[in-house]
């Protein structure tokens, strides 16, 4: 017997009596039971780790954020994928980027492919445990078919866009080297929108984030993704966007571009401090667990440059570099029994999966094949730090790889024919923030901290968090090493010593080429249960926002995925060969 007739052939007073009973039973469990943890992941974009101010710079105040990270945990040694495609992709699936078909490149907006369907999404896990699922800002998942859009995998609600970019106050995204028209790229769902036109996308993000959190149902857990622009560019036409007000707090910082730079990252402590504070004044944060991220290190320098920094790290986004993999970080909850302290545990984004489900005690299913593993033990009773080996990078289309096993790197190819190789984004010590002077001060009257307002936090604790997540490496990776030391990625694999050579100078693979040998092999290794990358790099002209009334829409909402047959993965597999030429020539940059 179907489902429907048994729902048909049931009279109707029993089927009102099991709806009712089933109503009583959920009402009991909302009295009786307090509710799992609200979950709420705040993601930044391209955030350099020196971008924040309790990594220790005095350039940039984020007093919010400061805040935030010495009442949590700071996440010291917090690592994510150089890119935002797959750094999402791993937050969502807590699976390395080869493992769910993302290790290539990014979504551009016109080709037809995005996070494979057969995986199942973080969102779809806690909304099954009967949580409320938001996301506000990016998705960058693909969006070309309609069953690729946020709303159809696992949250409940979106309001945001689905591009790498847009412009921060029209909301338009303009690919560059296609002759599209611009098209608005904001949805509320699957509908278009355009009521907060002209708003600053931090504000109009932080907007919907306070609603969502002034109009929760308290009955159930909210989990939300706050999805930021910031600091991202915007469109290329004008890349650096920020509220006059906030870029005129920067005067001492003479390069235009950093100054308004500056301002976006401070638009964003704002929000961050205003988030919290919607948590407190809804009685939702003693029961919250909330984390702070940016999804891969700055790009510094090149295409989408923001002028961020990663230094003292090597590198930038897109590169196999401690700078571009190495994210600022903090975890903040009421729930973790040991909080204020720097953690020096290596972390990856693929961990927060089983890590919040296990703190929210939302159950996920067996034979899951899950890389990330469950930190919350290790976070909450701030256990010794454990070594890890990670999969940094394995794209062989562009044709380089980053691995770490312990503390020893493996790097082999770079992008970018190496430009971007070295140790960028160096700020003038004599460009900081006369408030700086009374640096804590300004942490302590932040809006975080008079939230969170925790009277244990003094003055001498936040230096010395401040002074242990600090980095500083001990020679200036400009002046001349000796040549053995000297690392050349595109002509041979190099291999460091993180543990005492954190910023990448002294390249051993000269030294020790066994153990050269050895990381290679376990690289090998991961390349072999690789799955093919999803990416289809062919522009579908359908996309053109001329074709949708000048909006990015999905252009393929018929069909379901068919199998590819033989000969047709033989055609894309050569179509692959042909871009992956034009790509060398062309630094196509949609992140
Ligand atoms: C670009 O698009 C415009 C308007 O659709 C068209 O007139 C022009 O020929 C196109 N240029 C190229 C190079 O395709
Ligand atoms: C905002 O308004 C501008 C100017 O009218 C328009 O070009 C743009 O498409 C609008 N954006 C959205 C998201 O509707
Ligand atoms: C959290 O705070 C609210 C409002 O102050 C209170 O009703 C609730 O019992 C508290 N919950 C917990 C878990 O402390
Ligand atoms: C190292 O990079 C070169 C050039 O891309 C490639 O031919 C080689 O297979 C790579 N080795 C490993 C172990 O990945
Ligand atoms: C590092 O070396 C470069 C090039 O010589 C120089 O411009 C820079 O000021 C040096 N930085 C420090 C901290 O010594
Ligand atoms: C890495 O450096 C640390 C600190 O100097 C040292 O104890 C360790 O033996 C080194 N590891 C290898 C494999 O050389
Ligand atoms: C939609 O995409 C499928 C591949 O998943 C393709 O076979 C089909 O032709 C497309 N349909 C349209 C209308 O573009």
């Amino acid at each position: 017997m179907d489902k429907k007739l048994s729902l048909r052939t049931m009279g109707l007073s029993q089927f009102t009596t099991i709806l009712s009973a089933l109503l009583f039973l959920r009402q009991v469990a909302g009295v009786t039971q307090p509710t799992n943890p609200n979950i709420i992941i705040i993601l930044i974009d391209d955030m350099g780790f020196n971008d924040v101010s309790f990594h220790g710079s005095n350039q940039i105040l984020t007093p919010n954020i400061d805040a935030f990270a010495y009442n949590g945990v700071i996440l010291n040694r917090y690592y994510v994928p150089n890119l935002c495609t797959p750094s999402r992709a791993a937050l969502l699936t807590g699976k390395y980027p080869i493992h769910n078909g993302m290790q290539h490149f990014v979504q551009i907006p016109d080709e037809p492919w995005g996070l494979p369907l057969g995986e199942r999404l973080m969102p779809q896990f806690f909304r099954d445990a009967g949580y409320s699922t938001q996301l506000v800002g990016k998705w960058h998942l693909g969006f070309w078919r309609q069953d690729h859009t946020p709303i159809m995998r696992g949250f409940d609600h979106h309001f945001g866009y689905y591009n790498g970019y847009i412009d921060y106050y029209d909301h338009t995204h303009y690919m560059l080297d296609r002759n599209y028209t611009a098209g608005a790229d904001f949805r509320r769902d699957l509908q278009r929108c355009h009521s907060d036109n002209g708003t600053y996308a931090t504000e109009a993000f932080t907007k919907e984030a306070r609603r969502i959190i002034e109009q929760h149902d308290l009955s159930r857990p909210l989990f939300m993704v706050l999805s930021h622009l910031a600091v991202h560019t915007g469109n290329e036409n004008q890349p650096m966007q920020a509220p006059y007000e906030e870029v005129a707090k920067f005067v001492h910082i003479s390069d235009p571009k950093r100054r308004t730079y500056a301002g976006m990252v401070s638009s964003l402590d704002k929000s961050v401090g205003q988030t919290i504070r919607a948590l407190s004044d809804r009685g939702m944060l003693n029961n919250s667990i909330v984390l702070l991220y940016s999804d891969n290190g700055a790009p510094t320098l090149g295409i989408h440059s923001n002028s961020g920094s990663n230094h003292p790290f090597r590198g930038q986004k897109e590169s196999p570099w401690e700078g571009g993999i190495r994210s600022a970080g903090a975890i903040w909850s009421p729930l973790l029994q040991k909080s204020s302290y720097v953690s020096d545990q290596v972390i990856h984004a693929i961990d927060w999966l089983p890590t919040l489900a296990s703190a929210a005690g939302v159950a996920l299913p067996d034979h899951l094949n899950i890389d990330g593993v469950n930190m919350w033990p290790t976070l909450t009773e701030n256990l010794e730090p454990q070594p890890r080996t990670l999969l940094h990078v394995l794209d062989d289309v562009f044709g380089y790889s980053s691995y770490m096993r312990d503390n020893l790197k493996y790097v082999n190819g770079s992008r970018f024919e190496g430009r971007f190789d070295s140790w960028l984004g160096e700020l003038d010590a004599g460009e900081i923030d006369p408030l700086s002077t009374f640096y804590v001060q300004q942490v302590l009257s932040s809006e975080v901290q008079q939230v969170l307002g925790s009277n244990s936090l003094t003055s001498e604790h936040i230096k010395q968090l401040r002074a242990h997540a600090s980095h500083h490496c001990s020679i200036n990776g400009t002046i001349h090493l000796q040549p053995v030391y000297l690392c050349h990625p595109l002509q041979a694999p190099c291999y460091f010593n993180l543990t005492n050579d954190p910023c990448e100078h002294y390249n051993l693979a000269n030294l020790y080429p066994l153990q050269v040998q050895q990381l290679e092999k376990e690289v090998n290794e991961f390349r072999l249960k690789a799955v093919e990358s999803a990416r289809v790099p062919i522009p579908d002209l359908r996309a053109n926002p001329a074709l949708h009334e000048n909006y990015w829409e999905w252009w393929n909402d018929t069909e379901t995925e068919t199998v590819t047959s033989g000969a047709e993965k033989w055609g894309s597999n050569l179509l692959n060969l042909i871009w992956r030429y034009c790509a060398s020539y062309f630094d196509f940059a949609y992140k």
